[in-house]
């Protein structure tokens, strides 16, 4: 059997990301499965004439719509994002069927894949969110913090990332979680150096971590760094992105994690949200909140070459694939995210 090949997660950090995610319209599904064997070769037509840019374009794919595309198995590990709610703060789940994260050196070449990309669906699916990601100086979030830096690299990012024998048929494939945080800036720039450091785990400055002696409990590396007693460390790949409008006085953080099982980003969010004791929350959400939540599987480049067939019929949604607000439908009182993040017109008929 050849070996797998990987969509293009593991490329090396860009100055400028753009996330899409969208839902399919019902009925549309197989537009986008259309898409899939296209989108190797529109990212290689928009970026051939700019190879320093380093374009690329991972396409992940969520829980629901995976059996609205497609005949036979699942991702051993496919669900949707789950909700937290701690007793402070909640990670929520929003509505996601296919995620483009696209990324370059430049924006321009982010935004002409993104294009030529909703050229081919657009009047098939509805735009949830679009975020358009820059590197901060030297690369620090809008926090001002180094951000990236603890991210696994050689073969041991393709260990911790990609799926591997427990999955065969899915190997070379790799979970996708994204959050997107608005940050409180006034609250946060009110606080001393020396403070903000203890929140994160990290100088700021220099980007050393902190000794064990000092770090809070409750910081956000002592959180996310996850060691089983053996000594084991579990690892994500994360590529965060800062984006704001600045007029509206948006600024915030685009996480993005990739991982060969999504229960080791789930184990960080939980730690996160709902504490570990003698932590009870991350104190980064003091100062960060998250108005959205999805997951997605990234398949292998030939699955998306050359798809399984679709659905003989319409798959019925599976009881965990009920997300909140799917296909648009407010529920328990909610504005459809468009409105509810301030998003703009993505789609005015939706609004
Ligand atoms: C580390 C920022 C959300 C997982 C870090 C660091 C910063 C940072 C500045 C230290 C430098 C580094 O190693 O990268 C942020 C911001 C977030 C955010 C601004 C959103 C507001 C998340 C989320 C997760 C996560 C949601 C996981 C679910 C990690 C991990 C590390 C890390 C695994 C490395 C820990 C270690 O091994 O030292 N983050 N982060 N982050 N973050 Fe986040």
């Amino acid at each position: 059997m050849t070996e797998p090949i990987p969509q293009e997660v593991l490329s090396p950090l860009t100055r400028s990301a753009l996330f899409l995610v969208v839902t399919i319209d019902p009925g549309a599904e197989s537009r986008v499965r259309d898409l899939l064997p296209e989108l190797s070769g529109l990212q290689k037509a928009v970026g051939f004439r700019a190879q320093e840019g380093r374009l690329s374009c991972v396409t992940g794919i969520g829980s629901q719509a995976w059996d609205r595309l497609f005949a036979g198995p699942r991702p051993a590990e496919l669900h949707p994002f789950r909700e937290l709610a701690g007793p402070v703060h909640r990670a929520v789940a929003t509505p996601g069927d296919l995620l483009f994260h696209v990324r370059a050196q430049r924006p321009d070449l982010c935004f002409a894949l993104a294009s030529e990309i909703m050229d081919r669906i657009r009047d098939a699916v509805t735009v949830r969110d679009e975020v358009h990601g820059f590197k901060y100086f030297d690369v620090r979030d809008l926090l001002g913090f180094v951000d990236g830096t603890e991210n696994p690299v050689g073969p041991a990012a393709g260990a911790a990332i990609l799926v591997g024998a427990e999955d065969p048929r899915f190997a070379g494939g790799s979970y996708v979680i994204v959050q997107k945080y608005l940050h409180d800036l006034r609250a946060w720039n009110a606080l001393p150096v020396e403070a903000q450091e203890m929140v994160i785990g990290r100088k700021k400055l220099s980007d050393i971590e902190l000794d064990d002696a000092v770090k809070p409990p409750d910081s956000h590396v002592a959180l996310t760094t996850i060691v089983d007693p053996d000594g084991t460390k579990h690892e994500i790949l994360r590529d965060n992105m800062p984006f704001g409008t600045v007029g509206r006085g948006e600024f915030g953080t685009y996480f993005i994690g990739y991982a060969r099982t999504p229960a080791v980003t789930e184990r960080m969010l939980e730690r996160m949200f709902l504490g570990d004791p003698p932590a009870r929350h991350d104190r980064i959400l003091d100062f960060s909140t998250p108005v959205t939540g999805t997951l997605f599987f990234v398949p292998g480049v030939d699955f998306l070459d050359d798809p399984p067939d679709a659905p003989a019929v319409a798959a019925a949604p599976r009881a965990e694939d009920r997300v909140r607000g799917d296909a648009g439908t407010p529920v328990d009182g909610e504005r459809p995210l468009q409105q509810s993040l301030g998003v703009g017109d993505l789609k005015g008929s939706d609004l």
